[in-house]
């Protein structure tokens, strides 16, 4: 495949194989190894770079990054956050003077990561460097570096102009190519974020057949809001859907700032999410909860259902050979619905149990439930018994406490290792008391409680 892009301001025109990743080239073929291998799975943050596209600078795991992805992109890697001439970029110079670094393996990504922010002007240097793991120096030198870099001004060589470049036949730019594409080529493989599809690649070594990329299809990456429904294409990445659910459903918006890491959100879809099928995604549950419309498409034939629908079993789904994931609908007012993710750790995890409930209550009596959990089964999967047991029924302590015991119908959890069945089940009852808690008023989450 022929890709063109800008790296470290340098125009790249590459021949490569579909499933090159953009760590391996980096530092096999240009010899640029300052952008170090940890895990090779995007969880530690130290492959971490910047890529500029038209919606700005994001820090993404090059790791899991197919180089194909990059056409028309700027790349900045740490040999070119420091000048030309060697000046170091702020982030770089408060690193030394606030002892950021010991053993330095990790500080590229570091570097990378917090030069990103630091020209977005971002300040949530929690959020920006969750993804990023350091195993020598601790947390506390480093964010005070970048706390120190805040007020200084972002240099001008890092202000990278992504290129302009020819379609590629591997990236369709319309919607309609792409879905013509498919219903012709159903055993393609749909490529978006590939936080999951890059996985694949570095970790079980496969090929991908006919790969198509979605990241120059602008038909898939809107979000548009009206009086009473938001609308959000497969292609929007999470980064996005964090920023804007976090004006209409705040909890939805709070379970996305858990999930995965900054550069797992700026690369990861919600289309892609939805169209793994997996029963630990975070998107399901709360989309679930909220009532959303699934959209998809087959050539020129589309369809929708009600998203619940969509996950028939374990690893099956309601979708065609050759049919995509086209976005998804969901009411733009609920203010009762709260999303709970419950992982090992905090930041950077994959869901035990992920819980949504969304519960209307008028005078005192439950009117409607719709109640949804990730983690519980084979599928993501509403708790039926559970609501049931609500609808109808005054909302008070003894109903809930009742109501709690039929997760046990709607659900038979397995163990695993991120928790045991018994676990699961009792933190699934444990979260509707929770919700029951933060409905009357009560500190329920661990950010609110304190001494
Ligand atoms: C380090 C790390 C942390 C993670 N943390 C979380 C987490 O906290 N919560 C969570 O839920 N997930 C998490 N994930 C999983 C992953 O981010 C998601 O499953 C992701 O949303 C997949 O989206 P993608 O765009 O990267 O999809 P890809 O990897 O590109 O594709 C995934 C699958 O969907 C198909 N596909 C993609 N788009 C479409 C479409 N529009 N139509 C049809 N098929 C399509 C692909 O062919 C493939 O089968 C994590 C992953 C990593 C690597
Ligand atoms: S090497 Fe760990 S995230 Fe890429
Ligand atoms: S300085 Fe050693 S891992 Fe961070």
């Amino acid at each position: 495949m022929e890709i063109t892009f800008l790296l470290n301001g340098e125009t790249m025109r590459v021949t490569a194989q579909p499933t090159t990743t953009l760590l391996d080239w980096l530092r096999h073929a240009r010899g640029l190894c300052g952008t170090k291998e940890g895990c090779n799975e995007g969880d530690c943050g130290a492959c971490t770079v910047m890529v500029t596209d038209a919606s700005g600078a994001k820090a993404l795991n090059a790791c899991i990054l197919l180089l194909p992805q990059l056409h028309g992109k700027a790349i900045r890697t740490v040999e070119g956050i420091a000048a030309p001439d060697g000046s170091l970029h702020p982030v770089q110079q408060a690193m030394i003077d606030h002892h950021g670094s010991q053993c330095g393996f990790c500080t590229p990504g570091f570097i990378a990561a917090m030069a990103t922010a630091h020209l977005a002007g971002r300040k949530d240097h929690d959020d920006v460097l969750a993804g990023n793991l350091c195993r020598c120096t601790g947390y506390a030198p480093i964010i005070r570096a970048a706390k120190a870099a805040e007020a200084l001004p972002s240099p001008d060589w890092v202000k990278d102009i992504p290129p302009a470049v020819d379609a590629a036949p591997y990236a369709p730019e319309t919607l309609d190519e792409l879905a013509a594409y498919y219903a012709a080529n159903p055993e393609a493989t749909i490529v978006a974020g590939a936080t999951d599809v890059g996985l694949w690649v570095t970790k079980q070594l496969r090929d991908l057949p006919k790969p198509v990329f979605l990241h120059r299809c602008v038909d898939l990456q809107q979000i548009s809001v009206t009086d009473d429904a938001i609308h959000i294409g497969a292609g929007v990445t999470m980064a996005t859907v964090l920023g804007k659910m976090g004006e209409y459903h705040p909890s939805y918006a709070e379970l996305i700032r858990r999930y995965g890491s900054d550069q797992v959100r700026n690369a990861a879809t919600i289309g892609g999410n939805i169209a793994n099928g997996s029963p630990i995604g975070d998107n399901p549950p709360a989309l679930i909860a909220l009532g959303a419309t699934l959209h998809l498409r087959h050539g020129d034939d589309m369809r929708q259902m009600p998203i619940a629908d969509f996950f028939l079993d374990y690893g099956k789904q309601d979708r065609k050979p050759g049919e995509l994931v086209t976005g998804v609908t969901l009411p733009r007012r609920a203010p009762d619905l709260r999303c709970y993710k419950i992982s090992k750790r905090f930041d950077q995890d994959i869901s035990a149990v992920c819980g949504c409930f969304n519960i209307g209550v008028v005078e005192g009596v439950v009117t409607s439930a719709r109640i949804a959990f990730g983690g519980m089964a084979g599928v993501p999967k509403r708790a039926a018994a559970v609501e049931a047991a609500l609808i109808g029924q005054p909302w008070t302590q003894e109903v809930v406490t009742k109501a709690a015991r039929a997760f046990a119908s709607d659900f038979t959890p397995m163990s695993d290792m991120r928790a045991s069945a018994d676990y699961r089940l009792e933190v699934a009852q444990n979260l509707l008391h929770r919700y029951f808690a933060q409905s009357t008023g009560q500190a329920a989450n661990v950010l609110e409680v304190s001494a």
